[in-house]
């Protein structure tokens, strides 16, 4: 199974964010991440469709819209016509998950669906033929920089398992606190896209080291 890194830019320098983005994308990035946080389905507030937008124009990578907002459904048209390739919504954050699902699809992009770490894996099993992509948070959603949640390892492997035993195509992303020493933990289990932001945007080393590093882990 490829094994893909996904830089998220909520770490990035945003005074040279284009920058930020084509240098992950020549160290071998698969996608770009981008962190949509409303202030109300979690404790941040931080951007929209127009970085979205910017990092469409800055890069040939699949872009992913990670949206941590209620009322998602409001705005899948919007990231949609930003550039988002992948539309990434919160199963807690939308009773009508089926319908999302058709909306992302109808407006031509790859569904996403993110579980928060409290959030077990059965809420998926219904819908999941019709993802392209299933997202186990491994931090509460909301902030960079936290601390990998071990006790979401065996989470990831039901999900494998689930996946496998109906023979579906659909990646799993692990999002949070996904550094060095966590890439082996996490694609043991079974995670196929591995986002990382502090450990891919940091002041010790450069993006193309950083993301050397993360793949010579896995
Ligand atoms: C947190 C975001 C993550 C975050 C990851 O709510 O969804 O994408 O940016 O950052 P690190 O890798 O530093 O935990």
């Amino acid at each position: 199974m490829a094994i893909g890194i996904v830089p998220s830019v909520l770490s990035a320098d945003f005074t040279r964010l284009g920058e930020q983005v084509r240098e992950a994308e020549a160290a071998g990035a698969q996608r770009i991440q981008v962190d949509v946080m409303d202030g109300h389905f979690v404790p941040n507030i931080t951007m929209g469709p127009m970085v979205v937008n910017a990092v469409r124009r800055c890069t040939s990578l699949p872009v992913e819209a990670h949206l941590m907002i209620s009322n998602p459904e409001q705005y899948i048209e919007e990231f949609a016509n930003a550039g988002a390739d992948f539309i990434i919504v919160h199963q807690e954050a939308s009773p009508h998950l089926h319908r999302l699902i058709q909306q992302i699809k109808a407006a031509g992009k790859g569904a996403g669906v993110a579980l928060n770490p409290s959030t077990p894996v059965i809420m998926l099993e219904d819908i999941l033929s019709k993802l392209d992509m299933a997202l186990i948070m491994t931090v509460n959603p909301g902030f960079g920089g936290q601390k990998f949640i071990h006790e979401m390892l065996p989470k990831i492997t039901r999900l494998r398992e689930l996946i496998d035993q109906q023979e579906l195509h659909c990646d799993i992303e692990v999002d949070g606190g996904v550094h060095e020493t966590i890439v082996p933990l996490v694609v043991q289990a079974g995670a196929s896209l591995l986002v990382a932001g502090s450990a891919v945007y940091n002041e010790q080393e450069s993006v193309t080291e950083a993301i050397a590093r993360l793949r010579n882990a896995i």
